[in-house]
């Protein structure tokens, strides 16, 4: 391997897992910021797809709006074509793998293209709190920005960062969102104890604020 290949495999290569509503997504975000990596998330790839009407889009709508995985092998191909671009600057995934065959098929993937993750980051959240924040999470329709009903101040219905759209994503209705957190019991539950035998695994208390979680997870990457 060639000296410039090795250091980009020095990059910071995570993963952020947790529940729906966890605030994977909001911490992706912020964390791939600071460190100036790539923030990967297979669920705004999946809704790009559908608003586009591609035919991954409408094969994957029917499983998203009733709370159910896609299957593994579109999401698969998905990240495989994702991962094979340009992405040696570092990454941070966000909602995969979500299933024990996705991990081990990324685990697979990396080894191939000599690829080293460096961690895993689990944002533990009380359940009680998941359902208050999904059916109260207001995105923007234009940049995807996420907020919360909890803390926008009333009436607002625009985006503070692009004057977008505010809208209720169509699988954040309260009957979806059980059925999201029971598939995340069942399906996703195994990936846990997969990343914790492999040493990777860090867990990070989701419930306070966010820029306090922020802050206890660049603390355990540095
Ligand atoms: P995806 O988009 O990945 O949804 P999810 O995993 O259910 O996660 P969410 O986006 O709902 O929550 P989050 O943890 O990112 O929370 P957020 O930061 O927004 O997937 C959607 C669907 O796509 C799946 O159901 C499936 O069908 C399909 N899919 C995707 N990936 C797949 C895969 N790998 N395999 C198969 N199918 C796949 O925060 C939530 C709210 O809480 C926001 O309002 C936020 O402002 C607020 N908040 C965040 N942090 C805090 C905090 N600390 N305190 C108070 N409020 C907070």
């Amino acid at each position: 391997m060639r000296i410039e290949e090795r250091f980009f495999q020095l990059a910071e290569n995570l993963i952020i897992l947790g529940p729906p509503g966890a605030g994977k997504g909001t911490q992706a975000v912020r964390i791939a910021d600071r460190l100036g990596i790539q923030h990967i998330s297979t669920g705004d790839l999946l809704r790009e797809a559908v608003s586009e009407g591609t035919e991954l889009g409408n094969k994957a709508e029917e499983f998203m709006n009733k709370g159910l995985l896609v299957p593994d092998e579109v999401i698969l191909g998905m990240i495989s074509d994702r991962l094979s671009g340009d992405a040696s600057g570092g990454w941070i995934l966000d909602g995969f793998p979500r299933t024990l065959a996705q991990a081990e098929a990324l685990s697979s993937l990396l080894e191939e293209k000599e690829i080293e993750l460096e961690k895993v980051i689990l944002i533990d959240v009380d359940p009680d709190l998941l359902v208050k924040r999904l059916t109260g999470r207001r995105v923007c329709d234009s940049c995807g920005a996420v907020y919360n009903v909890a803390t926008l101040p009333e009436d607002t219905k625009k985006c503070e960062k692009c004057g977008g759209k505010l809208i209720t994503r169509d699988d954040d209705t309260e009957e979806t969102v059980r059925q999201r957190l029971e598939v995340y019991r069942k399906q996703t539950s195994p990936v846990i104890d997969f990343y914790e035998e492999t040493g990777l695994l860090v867990s990070i208390d989701g419930n306070s604020g966010i820029e306090d979680i922020t802050s206890n997870v660049m603390e355990e990457l540095a």
